[in-house]
């Protein structure tokens, strides 16, 4: 029997790619760039799967390029805001992603950031490479502390909550605020639920966790930035558009807020030309959150296990939009 025709958008860790070409007649961009949007319509045309990056924006218009032999569209992250999911769901087409392996690793990488940003790392270390350090400094650098400050966590499901957990050794004062879900005995033990605008004028850090919907978008806005502290510093590695970057670039400049630790941008990669990127409080890096070796492994796993399972007709194992299972 012929094997199940399906395109792979880039070249994800062995541990997936492997079961993939084993099971499939795979297609593989192997660019280190994400296939054109004229190049991702040719390739997809007639496949009966698709493992997809965030950086592909698979629409109806994918969809439909593909037509009718689509059985699944496999994402390589546990965010699917590069997906209509709806239009997918509307089509019968499940869509699967990679829950909870990356949870820990994101939240060791915001708690990175956090630190960073604290302490002045990525500046100390630049003030030494440029041949700046002539003496020990009463006043060099100086940061703010995290042990004993008080974090809000913006999204509280398991991300947030792994980074409440990592503030807990530094005995920080947790708050969190999420809309959908946080008010359950875990949540409880681990933080105070509160109001967005009381997380925002109490927390010393903020750190976003939310995915990115209609509502979250632009979720940390001007007024938002306006109720920070002065000393207050934001983390986010959830998604670049729940923050307006023109709105934080005036908050940083004025020093409205002290510092902002970007993992992900608006758009990305951030340009070159933004004016955030003058800023000297300011770290941006390039989207590494899950970034382990062993976190993306078990991603691609997680990744092919989704893309077999929808050509196999099974449910898939870890699916964001399981509704179609239901009824
Ligand atoms: C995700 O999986 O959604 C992250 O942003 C990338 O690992």
């Amino acid at each position: 029997m012929a094997k199940s025709r399906v395109f792979v958008t880039r070249a994800i860790p062995e541990q997936g790619l492997a079961a993939i070409r084993d099971f499939c007649d795979a297609d593989i961009w192997t660019d280190p760039l994400p296939p054109p949007r004229e190049v991702l319509l040719e390739r997809v045309r007639g496949v009966d799967g698709l493992l997809a990056l965030l950086t592909d924006r698979i629409d109806a218009g994918v969809m439909d390029a593909a037509g009718p032999a689509l059985k699944v569209i496999s994402n390589y992250a546990v965010g699917v805001d590069n997906i209509d999911l709806a239009e997918a769901t509307q089509r019968g087409i499940p869509v699967g992603n990679t829950p909870d392996v990356l949870t820990e690793t994101t939240a060791d990488f915001a708690f990175t950031l956090l630190m960073a940003a604290a302490r002045r790392v990525v500046e100390g270390a630049a003030f030494v490479r440029a041949g700046k350090w002539q003496t020990w400094g009463p006043t060099l650098l100086l940061g703010h502390d995290i042990h004993g400050a008080t974090l809000g966590v913006v999204g509280f499901g398991r991300i947030g909550r792994a980074v409440a957990r990592r503030a807990r050794g530094f005995a920080m004062r947790v708050l969190f605020h999420d809309p959908n879900a946080g008010d359950d005995a875990e949540a409880r033990s681990l933080g105070e639920s509160v109001d967005l605008d009381t997380l925002l004028r109490e927390s010393d850090f903020v750190s976003l966790h939310t995915p990115l919907t209609d509502a979250t978008r632009h979720l940390i806005d001007a007024a938002a930035l306006e109720k920070m502290k002065p000393t207050a510093i934001l983390i986010n590695t959830a998604r670049g558009p729940v923050v307006d970057h023109d709105a934080l670039f005036r908050a940083l400049k004025d020093r409205r807020i002290a510092y902002a630790a970007l993992d992900v941008t608006d758009p990305e990669p951030i340009s070159m030309a933004s004016p955030l990127l003058e800023l000297e409080n300011v770290i941006v890096t390039p989207h590494i959150a899950s970034a382990s070796q062993a976190t993306r492994g078990k991603m691609a796993q997680m990744a092919a296990a989704n893309l077999i399972a929808g050509l196999k007709g099974d449910r898939l194992p870890y699916c964001a939009n399981p509704a179609l299972y239901e009824g």
